[in-house]
């Protein structure tokens, strides 16, 4: 027997293990906040240099579920192969950070950790929880450790701790609503309420007989006060994360779960800021 089918021979039964391994870290990284222990915090010196940050924020965006979503897999470019958009490269794209964002590389990162819904990448929808909240729930130290790892991703690590803006207020809450949704024409709206049979199930009007709640104005923004969010967030998470919240006596797991992933950032605004307009609707 040569030496090579050995090692293969005993290599096999570890290749599951480590599947089975690779899902359940994959699938903590899921489970509901709730249940979410809260991840230990790392000490992070004031006078860390930014390369030795870099090396915490490398570890830190393995263990606090970034890579649930994002790959960082050299040469392929913003779409890899994640939910999210792939992170080689990115300080080398963002440079010059994003138009209408943030205008530099630092500023425009610890913006998308803050706040991922003030601009979102282009075929991408709403999902990245705000860094400071659960499951990563990383503190002012821990996301300046990130922002550096994130710069040598293209770039060189340039930020020590106190450089970078503090999380706004508002960032430990729900992901922001549509800054400034492009004028959405019904016409597209009507079509993609079509195309994903949200019509099936809901209707526009109270009191018409359907397995989902009506999407009415008045009912959408009690609900969405009763949840502690803008009507726009409220939106966007009962789309993305219908069971996040479930409103009146509705089915709880009737929704399709996936419309995160079928509708593009372009389409869930287009929904979003179609039902939340007064517009009357059919
Ligand atoms: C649930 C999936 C998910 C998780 C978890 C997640 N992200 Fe994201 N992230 C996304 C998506 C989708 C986008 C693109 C949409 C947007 O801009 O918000 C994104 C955008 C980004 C961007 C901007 C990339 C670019 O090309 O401009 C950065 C940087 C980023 N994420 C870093 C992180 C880090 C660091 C973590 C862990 C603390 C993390 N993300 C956790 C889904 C996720
Ligand atoms: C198979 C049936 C079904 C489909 C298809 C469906 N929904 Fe739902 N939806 C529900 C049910 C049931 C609820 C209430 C329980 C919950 O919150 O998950 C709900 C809740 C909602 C809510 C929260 C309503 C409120 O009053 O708080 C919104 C908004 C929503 N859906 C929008 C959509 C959109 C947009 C689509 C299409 C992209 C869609 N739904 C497709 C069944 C469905």
């Amino acid at each position: 027997m040569s030496e090579t089918m050995t090692l293969r021979r005993a290599a096999t039964p570890i290749v599951p293990a480590l599947i089975v391994l690779g899902f359940f870290v994959w699938f903590s990284n899921w489970i509901p906040q709730t249940r979410w222990e809260p991840p230990k915090t790392r000490a992070i010196g004031a006078q860390m240099t930014p390369v030795e940050l870099a090396r915490v924020g490398a570890v830190l965006t393995r263990e606090r579920g970034c890579l649930a979503c994002h790959t960082v897999e050299p040469g392929v470019g913003v779409k890899g192969q994640g939910r999210g958009p792939n992170l080689d490269g990115v300080a080398a794209r963002r440079a010059k950070g994003v138009p209408g964002g943030a205008s530099d590389l630092a500023g425009y990162l610890a913006q998308s950790l803050y706040e991922p819904g003030a601009y979102l990448v282009e075929g991408y929808a709403n999902i990245m929880p705000a860094s400071p909240r659960p499951p990563a729930k990383l503190t002012y130290e821990e996301t300046t450790a990130v922002v550096d790892y994130l710069m040598s991703l293209g770039g060189t690590p340039a930020v020590k701790v106190g450089d970078l803006p503090r999380p706004p207020a508002e960032a430990g809450r729900a992901p922001s609503a549509p800054a400034a949704p492009a004028a959405a024409g019904v016409a597209d709206a009507s079509a993609l309420l079509d195309k994903h049979n949200c019509l099936t199930c809901h209707a526009f009007k109270v009191g018409e007989d359907r397995p989902g709640p009506p999407l009415a104005l008045a009912s959408l923004r009690e609900n969405a006060s009763a949840r502690g969010k803008d009507l726009g967030s409220y939106l966007i998470e009962s789309i993305v994360q219908p069971r996040a919240y479930v409103a009146g006596n509705f089915p709880p797991d009737l929704m399709p779960e996936d419309y995160g992933a079928q509708l593009t950032a372009g389409e869930l605004y287009t929904i979003v800021s179609y039902l939340a307009s007064s517009e009357p609707k059919p």
